[in-house]
């Protein structure tokens, strides 16, 4: 059976910043509330004209430029976003067609905060089956597109970025990347955090509108408690699973909700916070994108080398929970843009 490995990471930011005091002066908030409540300084912005497919095609072109490969060599493209171009075609298609991988297939996936865990995991069993030699997959979101900036428990969480990973098939056991997975959702959590028009259920009309029922709505400390609670879950039991303990762990890279989640999470499953990535001080929560750039920072600070095991972890909306035991096939990076 092939195993299948991470072979290039790229991720793609937009310049523009949009700082806690920028909010200040939009929104009834302070930059103390939200670093205090969340560990967010600051978050990009994409401009107007840019949309979710633009910056995925950033992204991926980096990947398959670090990896010197024709984009006509990847088999299918899974792009993982709740905030697509537009509902049909899938963004999948509009990557697939802006890169030229002519020939693949793929698909959108929509698991919220979860989807780039859930991605990865439909990549590598895709190699795994032996129907694949080269997955390409794509967390991408345009968060700011479905907030409204006159809710401040929702506005001041989000950002906009893409990043991308190579999924490969390897014959060698020593290149095995993929170690295991244990993904779930759990639809009883749905009124959480939801966008209630725009679908079949509630289409768009003058009232939702007004109603401003096209953004993102949340229940904040009901998806806190559940993300903090699933979070440790899921990796204790996948770490159980494989006869793992956090000993055997070179970092957690978690999705970046909220920095109190996470240290909450990090500290139920006793693992030290040297060994925990955090950048949502950066970048906010970028929903789709946030493991992958979160992995960006880890391996081009040399956090993760060749060989170490790295423990994914993420919960999002849905409630959809994910969490992948990967062992990093990838050198340490040497001059090529990430
Ligand atoms: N600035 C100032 N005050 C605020 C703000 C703000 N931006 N937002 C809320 N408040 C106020 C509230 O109105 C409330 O005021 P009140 O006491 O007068 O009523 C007070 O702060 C406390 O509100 P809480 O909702 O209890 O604040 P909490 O500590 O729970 O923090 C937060 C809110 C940050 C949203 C938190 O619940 C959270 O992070 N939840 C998880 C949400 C999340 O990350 N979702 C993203 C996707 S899902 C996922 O990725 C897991």
């Amino acid at each position: 059976m092939p195993h299948a490995k991470i072979s290039a990471l790229g991720c793609y930011v937009p310049s523009g910043v949009m700082t806690n005091q920028d909010l200040e002066r939009i929104v009834d908030t302070s930059h103390d509330w939200i670093v205090e409540r969340t560990g967010i300084e600051q978050r990009h912005i994409a401009p107007k004209d840019v949309a979710t497919s633009d910056m995925a095609v950033e992204a991926a072109r980096i990947v398959l430029e670090q990896r010197g490969i024709p984009a006509n060599t990847v088999d299918a493209v899974l792009v993982c976003t709740v905030t697509p171009d537009m509902l049909f075609p899938a963004t999948a298609c509009l990557v697939q067609n802006r890169i030229g991988a002519r020939g693949a297939w793929g698909f959108d996936l929509i698991a919220a905060c979860s989807g780039f865990v859930f991605g990865l995991t439909t990549a590598a069993h895709f190699i795994m089956g032996g129907t694949h030699k080269r997955v390409l997959v794509i967390g991408a979101d345009t968060m700011s597109r479905i907030l409204n900036y006159k809710d401040r428990a929702t506005c001041v969480l989000f950002g906009d970025a893409a990043g991308a990973v190579l999924v490969e098939a390897t014959d060698d056991p020593a290149e095995a990347g993929f170690l295991g997975h244990l993904n779930e959702i759990d639809g009883s959590g749905g009124d959480f955090l939801r966008m209630p028009a725009g679908g079949s259920r509630m289409p768009a009309s003058h009232d939702t509108i007004d109603q401003d029922m096209h953004s993102v709505h949340q229940e904040g400390q009901q998806v806190f408690k559940y993300a903090v609670r699933k979070m440790y879950e899921v990796s204790r039991d996948l770490l159980a699973k494989h006869n793992l303990t956090i000993n055997d762990i070179a970092m957690l890279i978690p999705h970046q909700a909220n920095r109190r989640i996470i240290t909450a999470a990090a500290d139920r499953l006793g693992i030290p916070p040297e060994k925990v990535l955090i950048n949502i001080n950066r970048y906010g929560n970028t929903t789709g994108a946030t493991i992958p750039l979160a992995t960006r920072d880890a391996w081009t600070q040399g956090k993760i080398r060749k060989g170490d095991i790295v423990l994914f972890a993420a919960v999002g909306a849905g409630f959809t929970v994910g969490a992948n035991l990967w062992r990093w096939q990838m050198d340490s990076p040497n001059g090529p843009p990430v």
